[in-house]
């Protein structure tokens, strides 16, 4: 499953639109239904409006299946190989989905899988 969603994520990274950066980021999540989604980093001129390959994975797949979203895993990766762990920003969107997923990512030294609340302790949720 680790590698199936890395490889996943591997292919979405090629779609990065990443002019600004050079930084191309892939992800891809698996939902509870056993479905995979992937996304890619979509930069924009005006640089805030950048939008994570994690978070364009979970939007898709929001906008793919629904709002019952369940987030079983994310994996991420990036062309460089560098670490790299999702964002403040991201980890609260996975949380919203999955407040139980497994991330599989680049670390510093080396291969990590980490829970979203090892990442995101205290996350926050409405409900
Ligand atoms: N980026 C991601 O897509 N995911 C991450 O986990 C880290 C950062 C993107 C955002 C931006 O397009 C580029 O990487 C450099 O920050």
């Amino acid at each position: 499953m680790r590698e199936h969603l890395l490889h996943a994520a591997d292919k979405a990274m090629k779609n990065a639109y990443a002019p600004f950066s050079n930084f191309r980021v892939g992800a891809a999540i698996l939902t509870s239904e056993g479905d995979v989604f992937v996304g890619c980093n979509v930069e924009n001129s005006s640089y805030g409006m950048t939008n994570c390959a994690e978070r364009t994975a979970i939007f898709s797949a929001v906008a793919a299946k629904g709002p019952a979203l369940e987030i079983v895993a994310v994996a991420v990766t990036n062309a460089q190989g560098v670490a790299c762990s999702p964002c403040g920003a991201c980890r609260q969107v996975i949380y919203e989905f999955g407040p139980d997923a497994v991330i599989f990512y680049q670390g510093k030294e080396g291969p990590m899988q980490s829970r979203i609340t090892e990442l995101l302790p205290e996350g926050f949720r409405l409900k």
